[in-house]
């Protein structure tokens, strides 16, 4: 029998699942490779029920079960969340029903109050983030003496999905969103959904050194380094870096585009048909 000391320094092999509405938690998935070279990596992007901003409550439990019951089936031994919106809506009852450690991602509210001279600052977010209960205990929790003006990105997803990053559809948009962030006084930012990362570089375009950004990707990676060693789950460093094995609901096309120009990362994309419980007994009824 090896002694735990030994089966510690074999670490854990098993894949970590992450997943997202669509492309956006490539942002994350970013951050976790970096964090974590040796960690073997699964990645659901659900485009084609992206974006979920627009869906409800229901939809999207439905979804973030069904993913996560598939990436356990896969042999994932951590589940990221990397959706604010999925983490908002259903991450305490996927919590009770998937049998891995599970982390979410939520605005970072709690940067923005330390970072912010002003007191105020903007939040850029779904709609169902930005009214959801976990949102507005977020604020009473780490930042009841801050303002924020709160903006729904409407449209900002869907152009990430496309692929459309740099268009001047997409910049008028977002100064639309963040100039009147900026009147009101803001000199911070929150990205509170994983997509919009990839908007920095249009955002900072427009904004240039009057607000600083808050992405929480890089701390989404520390805690899930916390996770996997509190559960003794971490792979050796002994395993040498593997690419990320990428699946898309829809056929993949603007994933593949996006993680080699945005990560560099040139590998297939696999479709994967997963269906939710309710999308079976819809059919069953019909
Ligand atoms: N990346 C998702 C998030 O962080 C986007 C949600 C959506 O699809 O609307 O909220």
């Amino acid at each position: 029998m090896p002694s735990s000391a030994g089966a510690a320094s074999n670490g854990n092999p098993a894949p970590v699942g992450i997943f997202d509405s669509g492309l956006g938690g490539l942002s994350v998935l970013r951050a976790i490779r970096t964090q974590l070279p040796h960690e073997a990596l699964l990645y659901v992007a659900d485009s084609l029920h992206a974006p979920y901003g627009l869906r409800d409550n229901e939809f999207i439990t439905e979804r973030t079960l069904a993913i996560g019951e598939w990436l356990v089936a896969q042999g994932a031994k951590a589940l990221v969340v990397a959706c604010n919106t999925a983490t908002a809506e259903s991450i305490a009852l996927a919590r009770g029903q998937l049998s891995i450690p599970i982390i979410g991602v939520e605005p970072g509210i709690n940067p923005a109050a330390s970072l912010s001279k002003s007191r105020i600052a903007g939040v850029l977010a779904t709609q169902v983030t930005l009214r959801s209960e976990r949102f507005r205990s977020l604020i009473e929790r780490y930042a009841a003496d801050c303002h924020f003006v709160c903006q729904p990105g409407h449209g900002l997803v869907e152009a990430v999905e496309r692929c459309e990053i740099d268009t001047p559809e997409v910049r008028a948009l977002l100064a639309s969103y963040i100039e009147p962030m900026l009147a009101a006084g803001a000199d911070t930012l929150v990205l509170g959904c994983t997509h919009y990362p990839f908007l920095d570089a249009l955002i900072r375009d427009i904004a240039g050194p009057r607000l600083t950004l808050v992405d929480t990707s890089v701390a989404i990676a520390r805690q899930l380094e916390r996770v996997l060693d509190a559960n003794g789950l971490r792979a050796s460093e002994d395993t040498l870096p593997s690419p990320p094995k990428l699946y898309s609901t829809d056929d993949g096309t603007h994933m593949r585009r996006l993680a080699s120009s945005l990560l560099g990362l040139d590998v297939p994309v696999e479709q994967v048909s997963i269906e939710a419980r309710g999308a079976e007994r819809d059919r069953s009824h019909a």
